[in-house]
């Protein structure tokens, strides 16, 4: 390589070092895990699972989750509930979205920044987050600072939309892990909870997998998978 070549490859690999951005910054999606100022790591890590659910098939991927990682399950209800019709549902979430409406909770978390991770169970709605998970995050955006946050997700097919985008629009500094997505129901056709029998095992084998390969990168949940595994 001439010299004026090499001193072209060196000034312009210092400048992607310094300017370029990762694909982590791209996308939200936290690629080194370095435990977050708040993280405990003395082996007492403490792990919140939070969800909504409206047929249940969030619901069992949320206590599955907790089987192998522990914590606090809490599920999120809203002050006024969505109608039970299906139609009613999918217009008023179609409106919220729209006017950028946060239906205020019902469901409080005390003392939330105890906790170092925070799962986060969701169907897709509208090809988004749900609103009442838009409410969570961002009621509770000032405590999540920091955070490691774990969505995970089940839609009818249609996969997650814009939904992780969203955790980085309302969390901006978060580390968001990698979610993983399941085929749930298809309320709509008039299929609700499907999560029991042979899907249910398969959930399982994927959940706890997922949770294995995020461990490779995060020595919260290392420590959360191997101190459940021991109890
Ligand atoms: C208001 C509403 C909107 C929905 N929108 C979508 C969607 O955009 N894409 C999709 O794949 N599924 C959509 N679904 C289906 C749910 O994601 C699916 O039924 C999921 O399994 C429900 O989870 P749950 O049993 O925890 O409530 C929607 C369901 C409802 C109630």
């Amino acid at each position: 390589m001439s010299i004026t070549l090499r001193m072209m490859w060196i000034f312009l690999y210092t400048l992607c070092l310094t300017a370029c951005p990762t694909s982590a910054e791209n996308t939200g999606i936290a690629q080194n895990m370095e435990p977050s100022p708040n993280t405990t790591m003395d082996g007492d890590s403490k792990a919140l699972i939070v969800y909504l659910s409206r047929t249940k098939n969030t619901e069992a991927l949320a206590k599955m989750v907790q089987e192998k990682v522990g914590g606090e399950l809490v599920a999120l209800e809203l002050q006024r509930p969505y109608p039970k019709n299906y139609q009613a549902i999918v217009s008023q979430v179609d409106q919220e979205n729209e006017d950028g409406y946060l239906p205020p909770l019902k469901t409080q978390i005390t003392d939330i920044g105890q906790y170092d991770i925070i799962f986060v169970g969701y169907p897709t709605w509208d090809m988004q987050l749900p609103p009442p998970i838009k409410s969570f995050l961002n009621q509770y955006k000032v405590d999540l600072n920091g955070k490691i946050i774990v969505p995970f997700n089940n839609n009818a097919g249609y996969g997650m939309g814009q939904s992780l985008a969203q955790f980085s629009q309302y969390c901006k500094d978060c580390q968001i892990m990698q979610s993983i997505e399941l085929r749930g129901g298809i309320e709509r056709d008039g299929v609700l909870f499907v999560m029991e029998g042979e899907r249910a095992s398969q959930a399982k084998t994927e959940i706890t997998q997922w949770l294995q390969n995020l461990s490779t990168s995060s020595p919260v949940i290392q420590q959360l998978l191997q101190k459940q595994s021991a109890n």
